[in-house]
């Protein structure tokens, strides 16, 4: 047994120098102090020694073990070492290397352009006034002259929700009923923005939801005079003074007499193209005196007080501003669409 034991804490010490990996080490460990290794079974069979032999002889193979304990946990550290060294020398980081650049968010072109047309309409006086996209049937319709089943609905292709009486607003009027329900007597001079929705085809102008800009302005004499002299400048100032502005006729149940605007093409310059459908002009916004109904459900005597409104549509200007040919690159959420305008 001593010479047993010799010959292994030799053989063990032996191996143990040519182990050159941690695998390695892993294998030498569980042959000779793993379970099932050779100091083990060395040591289990101390049992069956005489039992005078058995002290002395235990006393010996416990030295071989802690001694093989000690080699292995030197050897471990010195592979340790020596892979650390390996690998901060072939995974070399170039601390001085630049860094890449965080790409920045910038705002949608949508609000871009909403926040010019606040701009805008600020330096004439009109305060933003918030209104909710989800609208009694009420509000969208009725209080501005458009009863249940009028044929004017029509023009207003509508979304209604799973609530009777409730749909996604068609558009930003109904602002108008809740702006001067709340400041009745008071004067008011405000654009009412944001999304609208419509049950629409899409198509290269047309999209489901769009965003609108309201326009309100309530008070004594305020006259048809004063709508279009807010709408040139607000255009003068949105498009430059180089485009021609146009006044048509038109009707909108909540408006008398009603107006729409239109701006000379700016691809075609006026001539004729696509893009106007060769009428040299693009409609930009509705507007009109505020109907005298209107005004009394919104609380003000038509007798004393007038108003005019508009509303336009942010994507359409958008769409003037920078020649764009299709306004569903507003919504494909397309980056090669949508850095142009970072
Ligand atoms: C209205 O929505 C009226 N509420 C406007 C108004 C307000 C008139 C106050 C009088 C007084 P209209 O449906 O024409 O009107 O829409 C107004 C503008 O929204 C249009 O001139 C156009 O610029 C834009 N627009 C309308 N439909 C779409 C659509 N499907 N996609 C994108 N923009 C649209």
């Amino acid at each position: 047994m001593w010479e047993e034991l010799k010959k292994l804490r030799e053989q063990a010490l032996a191996d143990l120098q040519a182990v050159g990996c941690s695998e390695s080490l892993f294998q030498w460990h569980s042959s000779y102090l793993g379970r099932k290794g050779a100091l083990t079974s060395l040591l289990r069979s101390v049992g069956q020694l005489p039992a005078a032999d058995r002290p002395a002889v235990g006393q010996e193979a416990n030295h071989v073990k802690l001694a093989l304990e000690q080699a292995h946990a030197d050897k471990a550290e010195v592979l340790k070492a020596e892979e650390a060294a390996r690998s901060l020398a072939q995974d070399q980081v170039d601390v001085t290397l630049p860094g890449r650049p965080v790409s920045l968010g910038y705002l949608h072109v949508i609000t871009q352009t909403l926040r010019e047309m606040y701009a805008v309409c600020s330096e004439m006086g009109f305060q933003v006034y918030e209104a909710p996209e989800v609208e009694t049937d009420v509000n969208n319709f009725q209080l501005l002259n458009i009863p249940p089943y009028h044929p004017a609905r029509d023009m207003w292709s509508t979304f209604h929700t799973t609530r009777p009486g409730v749909v996604l607003r068609t558009h930003t009027s109904p602002g108008q009923i809740r702006a001067m329900r709340q400041y009745c007597p008071e004067p008011i001079r405000l654009i009412v923005p944001g999304r609208v929705y419509r049950y629409e085809a899409v198509t290269a102008r047309h999209e489901s939801m769009f965003a609108q800009v309201e326009g309100l302005a309530v008070g004594k004499h305020i006259t048809l005079g004063d709508l279009k002299g807010m709408l040139i400048e607000f255009a003068r100032q949105m498009f430059g003074g180089d485009r021609r502005y146009r006044f048509r006729g038109s009707y909108f149940p909540f408006t008398e007499p009603s107006l729409e605007m239109d701006i000379s093409c700016a691809s075609c310059g006026g001539k004729g193209c696509r893009m106007c459908k060769e009428s040299g002009w693009v409609e930009i916004l509705g507007s009109g005196m505020v109907h005298p109904q209107v005004l009394q459900n919104g609380g003000y005597d038509p007798t004393v007080y007038s108003g005019f409104a508009f509303g336009m549509g942010a994507d359409r200007i958008a769409i003037l501003r920078y020649g764009i040919d299709d306004i569903r690159g507003f919504y494909a959420n397309d980056l090669r669409f949508l850095q142009q305008f970072a």
